[in-house]
């Protein structure tokens, strides 16, 4: 079985793709750690003219070594970089087959990231698309990142992420919109175990359908 989770920044993705990884004992992969090493790999060289070539070289040589240092990976700065170098289209071609190879093992995977229903997966048995309003995801974003001992500004993190949802938004090359057959659930008001059990029934019930013959 394979999931696609998708939604914006913060909204919960990454949590709720493991707690569903987790309980139907699926391989997962959170995409946005590939885009963040390759927008780690250019850091520095944002205003250079050679930032494209970088990034394309740091796609296409990604290794599991550079998903090794997480508290630099996870920095909101790096969340900003990654969608930096998430607009250029052969870093997306060249991190394609990673992903894709991730979701075709044999029992299926679970994926979260922006356009795994729609472009690297379009075939996944279940896609949800999780949303929640921009302050939760601030607010939680703050959580995750204080209980790491940083010091967080708010109003910074908010206009990050506000930033990164535009881009993100407008990228030509993304497919970061919610597929036609994705189940949305949106999270601003329901606690991780919560969005947890909702996932789960929304999968549970997808697959039974889909036993059944029918269509969710
Ligand atoms: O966890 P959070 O939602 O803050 O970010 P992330 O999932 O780690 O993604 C960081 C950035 O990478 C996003 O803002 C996107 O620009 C890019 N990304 C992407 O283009 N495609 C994906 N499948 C995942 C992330």
């Amino acid at each position: 079985m394979i999931i696609a989770v998708d939604g914006p920044a913060a909204s919960g993705k990454g949590t709720l793709a493991s707690g569903l990884a987790r309980h139907y004992r699926l391989p997962h992969l959170d995409t946005g750690l590939l885009y963040r090493a390759v927008g780690l790999a250019v850091a520095g060289k944002e205003d250079r003219p050679d930032l494209e070539e970088a990034a394309i070289a740091a796609a296409r040589t990604l290794d599991a070594a550079h998903l090794a240092d997480l508290d630099a990976l996870t920095a909101a700065e790096t969340g900003v970089l990654a969608s930096k170098v998430a607009v250029i289209a052969e870093v997306r071609a060249a991190l394609f087959d990673f992903q894709r190879n991730f979701a075709l093992q044999p029992d299926g995977a679970v994926l979260d990231g922006r356009d795994i229903g729609t472009k690297i997966c379009p075939d996944a048995d279940v896609k949800l698309f999780i949303q929640a309003d921009s302050k939760a995801r601030m607010e939680r974003r703050a959580k995750q990142l204080e209980a790491r001992g940083i010091v967080v500004d708010r109003y910074a993190l908010y206009h990050q992420i506000e930033e990164r949802d535009a881009r993100d938004m407008l990228n030509p090359h993304g497919g970061f919109y919610k597929a036609d057959d994705a189940h949305l659930l949106d999270t601003t008001l329901l606690d991780i175990e919560a969005a947890l059990r909702a996932a789960i029934e929304i999968v549970d019930r997808t697959m039974a359908l889909k036993a059944g013959g029918q269509t969710s």
